[in-house]
């Protein structure tokens, strides 16, 4: 399949140009950084798609979004062109031009009060602007092309600013004698940290179950064919992605530290409200990922994405310098 990657530079965009580029029979058509195309405009895509600055694409993945949860509380409008109607007029765009589309959202639609993982059915609940504009972005994607996916996620981390170069920051803060306050980090919040690769590398796999090929593709039965079609319409709709297990800020930060070799440094629990952040905090971000479990795509423990992170080069430039 050939792909088109909006919000490239972000996290999630960088691991999907690298998983998409390291696959064989996957082809990279285009991949366009927030400078390279705003996706809040509408008819961005179409125009691109027009002006031939990308090769004839079969899926799109939108990993652009406005993340910073608290800045989406005062940059509403901002907020909700981004992250409600970009990725309306980026499924319009693929309705037109008959490119199938993954959009990418958020734990932050559901309300965050749970005590079980939510499932791709629960109800959503967004109690900040960020959610409310995820919740809406997945509803017009849906609207525009019923046939879309939407990859639920939680907690990323990977190529960028992210909480594991924060809190190697942190460490190294400390350990040069710059900063000698405790290390607090929230623990009443729990959620799933998924690494930005693996995330892509589960969004290949259920793009190519959804959109790639079939067996009956290959030369099975007309009965086959149909059949297939069948599944394959099954496989739209709402998945949730992330990596198994679940942990609080608290004991992810520290497992980075014991394996970063900051063993010895101290951590202090600091509940939520503490914070007083402009946005409120999910107490409970835990995605039920059994839809993609039921066909076989299911993401390893986020211990061992993590020690795969701190042990990938970039993982350990951050640990030389934290970003
Ligand atoms: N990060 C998390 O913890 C988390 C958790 C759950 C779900 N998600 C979802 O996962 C997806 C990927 O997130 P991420 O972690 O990769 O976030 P990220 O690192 O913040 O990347 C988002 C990218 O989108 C770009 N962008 C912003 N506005 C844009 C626009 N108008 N046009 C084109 N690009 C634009 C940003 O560019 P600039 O920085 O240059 O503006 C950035 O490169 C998003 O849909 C996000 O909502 C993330």
């Amino acid at each position: 399949m050939r792909w088109l990657i909006t919000g490239s530079g972000g996290q999630l965009g960088q691991c999907l140009v690298a998983a998409v580029e390291a696959r064989a029979g996957e082809e990279v058509a285009g991949a366009f950084d927030h400078s390279e195309l705003d996706i809040a405009r509408p008819g961005a895509l179409s125009r691109l798609l027009d002006s031939g600055r990308a090769e004839r694409p079969d899926v799109l993945v939108n990993a652009g979004a406005f993340t910073a949860v608290d800045r989406c509380e005062s940059e509403s409008e901002h907020a909700w062109r981004v992250n409600a109607e970009a990725p309306g007029w980026l499924a319009e765009d693929c309705r037109a031009a008959n490119l199938d589309c993954i959009h990418v959202s958020t734990d932050y639609v559901f309300g965050g009060t749970g005590t079980s993982p939510y499932a791709e059915t629960a109800p959503v609940e967004p109690r900040t602007a960020y959610g409310r504009t995820k919740a809406a972005g997945e509803e017009r994607v849906f609207a525009a092309l019923p046939g879309a996916i939407v990859v639920r996620t939680s907690w990323v981390f990977g190529p960028g600013k992210n909480f594991v170069g924060a809190i190697l920051g942190q460490a190294h803060r400390r350990a040069q004698g710059l900063e000698t306050a405790p290390l607090r980090v929230v623990n009443d919040q729990r959620g799933s940290p998924t690494y930005a690769a693996d995330l892509a590398e589960g969004i290949l796999d259920l793009a190519g179950l959804a959109f790639g090929p079939s067996p009956a593709d290959a030369g099975e039965g007309a009965g086959d064919h149909a059949r297939n079609a069948g599944e394959k319409g099954q496989m739209r709709g709402i998945f949730h992605l992330a990596n198994a297990g679940t942990t609080t800020w608290f004991d992810f930060a520290r497992a980075i530290l014991d394996l970063t070799g900051h063993a010895g440094l101290g951590l202090e629990p600091l509940g939520t409200a503490d914070l007083d952040l402009p946005a409120p905090r999910p107490a409970w971000s835990v995605l039920g990922c059994d839809r993609a479990a039921d066909c076989g795509v299911v993401l390893r423990s986020w211990r061992e994405a993590l020690a795969a992170y701190l042990g990938s080069p970039e993982g350990l430039a951050l640990q030389e310098a934290p970003v």
